[in-house]
């Protein structure tokens, strides 16, 4: 039997309510199997900063690195809580663990499930999947600002867009468009305004489409893509796109596809060199933490894309149903946190 490791990070906030119920189906879903998920949990993000002065230091990163794959609920504390002004959770642990583990892809898919209902009033079928570059662009602290707090300040947070970033990132879409049934791919980017940075990603994508003739392409500038996002997001089956452009596109993406509650990412290497790491695209929600009433389903999904990763898409397809069947019959009624976690982990192993 296979032994998987598995490195828990339940973060801060809703984050540890929602991994919880992850968990949950994850048990569930590998009982009585022949696979095993051997766990070890990392107390990491606002509270243990709070306690320890520390976010990510050289022995966790390691530590996390040695396992074969990554669960994280959210991390950040209250925006303001007066504590952390000037540590960065976000970068210090978030982005230094997707830098570090090398997760050029962040995929996020939106599917609009049947059953829920979407804020558009004609939404058409949702089902496209946004692959967004996670190791360069504006993330990566390229910046500075002299003169700080001075009327004469002058703050620049610059893009990195690298040949050999740009060039991965797009070539691996262009594989996730390849497998899908529709074949298509959207660059999204600004390249009237952005020359260079819109240049380097006009070009590598058209140089890398000669590889894959199946696939049809089409560009959008990203203000045109959130008109699209609205008003036809049936259009979309893969977009590729940047890390900034890619962060805002997907919350607006799971705000068309039943909430934010509902939105599962992967932070991929697909070298296999690093451990991938599966987080719901929400974050730590300071406003509703503690109640028990967050939305475990992105938790529960990015579980799925997990399974998926480490190649048992049968129990991947498993929780997809369950979750699938469960939201089909969510209607109004409120459910705590973990009684959605425990409905659908019921409905799997009902199956
Ligand atoms: P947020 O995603 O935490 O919350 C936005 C809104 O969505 C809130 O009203 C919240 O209650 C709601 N919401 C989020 N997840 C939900 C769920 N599962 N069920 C029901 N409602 C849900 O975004 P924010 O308020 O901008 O950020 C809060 C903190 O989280 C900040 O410190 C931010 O930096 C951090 N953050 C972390 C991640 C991450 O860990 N991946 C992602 C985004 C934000
Ligand atoms: C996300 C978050 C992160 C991002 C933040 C918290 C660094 O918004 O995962 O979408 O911008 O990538
Ligand atoms: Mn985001």
């Amino acid at each position: 039997s296979r032994v998987i490791s598995l490195a828990v990070i339940p973060g801060d906030g809703i984050g540890p309510e929602v991994v919880t119920e992850g968990l949950k189906v994850l048990d569930t879903v590998t009982d009585g199997g022949d696979v095993a998920f051997e766990k070890t949990t990392f107390s990491l993000g606002a509270t243990r900063y709070l306690e320890t002065g520390d976010t990510l230091t050289d022995d966790d990163l390691a530590a996390v690195s040695r396992h074969d794959a990554i669960l994280l609920g959210a991390v950040g504390g209250t925006p303001g809580d007066p504590r952390l002004a000037g540590a960065n959770i976000e970068r210090g642990l978030l982005l230094k663990l997707r830098f570090s583990l090398d997760h050029y892809v962040n995929l996020r898919p939106s599917v609009l499930h049947p059953g829920v209902s979407s804020p558009l009033a004609d939404p058409g079928s949702i089902d496209f999947v946004v692959v967004r570059e996670g190791t360069e662009g504006p993330y990566v602290g390229n910046g500075g600002s002299i003169r700080q707090g001075t009327q004469h300040e002058v703050a620049n947070e610059v893009s990195v867009n690298t040949a050999y970033g740009v060039e991965r990132v797009v070539r691996h879409a262009f594989g996730v468009a390849s497998a899908r049934p529709r074949k298509h791919l959207t660059l999204v980017h600004k390249t009237n305004v952005l020359v260079f940075a819109g240049g380097i990603w006009k070009r590598v994508v058209d140089e890398v489409a000669a590889e894959f003739p199946e696939v049809t392409v089409d560009y959008l500038h990203v203000d045109a893509a959130t008109i699209f996002l609205v008003t036809n997001p049936a259009r979309f089956d893969v977009i590729v796109t940047d890390n900034l452009f890619g962060d805002i596109l997907t919350d607006l993406a799971a705000a068309i596809s039943g909430g934010i509650g509902l939105a599962a990412s992967g932070n991929i290497n697909p070298d296999g060199r690093f451990p991938s790491m599966f987080e719901p695209v929400h974050g730590s929600a300071p406003d509703i933490a503690g109640k028990g009433i967050a939305d475990p389903t992105a938790a529960i999904l990015s579980v799925a894309l997990l399974l998926d990763h480490l190649g048992l898409t049968d129990a991947a397809a498993r929780v997809q149903a369950a979750v699938a069947a469960d939201i089909a019959e969510r209607g109004e009624a409120t459910r705590s946190t973990s009684e959605i976690g425990t409905a659908i982990s019921d409905r799997i192993r009902a199956h």
